[in-house]
């Protein structure tokens, strides 16, 4: 029972569950595909694609949300947790989605956001009508401070103070984010039942799991503390203006949320008989004690707490493999790491880094020990794409003006092909957000047909990994005494053994091989060649895949 836990579930005799072995692709569903002519992707522009997910290697996707949505936060502003936004298609949508994808192997993760809803939604619609309505506790109200003021001084992520005065009851209600998404208080038992009923529908209809939004903020401190005011900032922390003018100690992870997260597993196991459920969580905690507390003291709550560290470690080889061996050193023991190089809130890899870098930044995600999560279009090398102020969508750039804190650039359509739309709409219809000016030269028709594109490195990584125990499940211990501008790893699971080595330097560097390796199993650069028995010569930022003897 208790290894079925840890496992979520069984995987086939003797392999680990695919949510370990596996590699998650995110689908930004507005920006895949879209099949209605609508400027917008949708859930059949998904299916429609699927082709391009099994030819590219991956195992399951997550989908971010298609529920029906005012889309004030496009989409993560929910108004009904058990549909579908007519933007996005149907139920019938989903359901031809779910089976076309399980038909090819591959399994669906869906967004779920549980620390707010939308201002819409029916629930918070009743809790603002009077003080007395029965859902009024579904929401965190409080009146002002005597003489006028707040509650308290918690802020919005988005900006502004996190709490919104209505007038029709006198009282303030909370939202991390937008006023437009009040938080819901999950100190309330209904508001617990009712959230977790939304997750048994989903699972009823088949998903395989979930991502789930924002998971360190569902519980606060109970007497609604102010925040201390901040001095330092982490290292791993992305620069939010005033947001960061507060140490965060009372507006989310109050130690009561662990009691949710077992509660959720307990669900997803209940479910995961034959069909392992997985659940991933999107927590920005960069104290790593605090961070892997989430998967729980006995491995009994959320499988993979999502990794961002990598997304801000400083791309260097010192660096990097601080990051790497610290995570590894957090872990709990038999807790399996994970490892994120961008998503739909995160500047563009290649932006970050460049081009010929995001190449082995690839290399190194698909080959750390832990699963992988691709964000689409990484496997094209997408950058960001300038977006014109008039055509700015993101509330978060527009309601902090000056920070670069819009998320539109790193959210622009897929490139398909090369005609009028880069095949992402039909032709003549203005997408929602602008393509990238190189859509059609940088699209994954373009890069099939080239054995030196981004494309064929990543699927030829994918291949690699699945056919390699050492890969998807080995150990991982770090290379000493490389060159500085060097970091190398071995990955060993039995008798299949592999090292992995990564130039961060712009100039070409030499190493020296512990043992002597039978061959070179992957580059990011054509022809790579060893130097002899025991030295591979390493141009500037080349990763290296090296099977070690046998
Ligand atoms: C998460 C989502 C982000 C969203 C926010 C509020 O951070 O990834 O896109 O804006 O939560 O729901």
């Amino acid at each position: 029972m208790k290894a079925a836990r840890a496992e979520g579930g069984p995987g086939p005799a003797g392999s680990p569950p695919w949510w370990k072995s596996g590699v998650v692709y995110q689908v930004y569903p507005r920006s895949f595909q879209d099949s209605n002519a609508d400027g917008v992707g949708d859930l059949p522009g998904i299916a429609a694609r699927l082709d391009h997910l099994t030819a590219l290697g991956v195992d399951a996707l997550w989908i971010s949300p298609f529920y029906p949505s005012p889309m004030k936060d496009f989409g993560y502003d929910v108004a009904d947790y058990t549909g579908v936004d007519p933007i996005f298609g149907t139920m019938e949508d989903f359901d031809r989605l779910l089976a076309a994808a399980h038909g090819r192997g591959l399994k669906v993760i869906i967004d779920w956001v549980p620390n707010h809803t939308s201002d819409q939604h029916p629930w918070f619609q009743a809790s603002r009508r009077s003080r007395a309505d029965p859902q009024r506790d579904y929401y965190l109200w409080r009146d002002g401070r005597p003489g006028g003021g707040l509650p308290n001084n918690w802020l919005s992520t988005f900006g502004g103070p996190a709490w919104t005065f209505d007038p029709r009851t006198g009282q303030y209600y909370l939202h991390s984010f937008l006023p437009e998404q009040p938080d819901l208080n999950w100190r309330n038992p209904e508001v617990r039942a009712a959230m977790l009923e939304t997750l048994d529908f989903w699972l009823r209809r088949g998903v395989d799991g979930f991502r789930i939004d924002v998971a360190h903020h569902l519980m606060k401190d109970p007497d609604l503390r102010d925040n201390p005011p901040s001095t330092a900032r982490s290292e791993f922390h992305k620069p939010m203006g005033e947001f960061d003018s507060q140490v965060h100690l009372y507006d989310r992870n109050h130690p009561d949320i662990h009691r949710i997260y077992r509660e959720i597993r307990l669900l997803l196991d209940a479910h995961g008989k034959g069909q392992p459920r997985v659940s991933i969580g999107e927590i920005h905690l960069f104290d790593l004690p605090e961070l892997v507390a989430f998967y729980g003291a006995d491995q009994d709550e959320i499988h993979l707490p999502f990794n961002f560290t990598l997304l801000r470690t400083p791309w260097a080889a010192a660096a990097v493999r601080r990051t790497v061996d610290a995570m590894e050193a957090a872990l709990p023991a038999g807790a399996w790491p994970n490892w994120v190089l961008g998503n739909h809130d995160e500047s563009r890899v290649a932006s970050r880094l460049g081009a010929v870098a995001a190449r082995s930044a690839m290399l190194l995600l698909l080959t750390l020990r832990g699963t992988p999560t691709l964000y689409y279009g990484d496997e094209l090398g997408m950058a960001d794409v300038p977006i014109p102020p008039e055509r700015a969508r993101d509330p978060w750039g527009r309601r902090v003006p000056g920070l670069s804190l819009g998320r539109d650039p790193e959210r622009t359509p897929m490139h398909w092909d090369g005609s009028e739309s880069a095949g992402f709409t039909a032709p003549g219809v203005e997408p929602w957000l602008p393509l990238a000016a190189d859509a059609g030269r940088q699209s994954v028709e373009a890069q099939a047909r080239d054995p030196g594109s981004m494309l064929a490195l990543t699927r030829a990584l994918l291949s690699l990994r699945r056919s390699r125990a050492a890969l998807h499940q080995g150990s991982y211990r770090p290379l000493d005494g490389t060159p500085g501008d060097v970091f190398a790893f071995l990955r060993e699971e039995g008798e299949d053994r592999v090292l992995v080595a990564v130039s961060f330097a712009a100039h070409p560097v030499r190493l020296s091989l512990p043992e002597r390796p039978s061959g070179i199993l992957a580059s990011t650069h054509p022809h790579p060649a060893l130097e002899g028995p025991h030295r591979l010569s390493l141009r500037p930022h080349e990763g290296v895949v090296i099977e070690l003897g046998q």
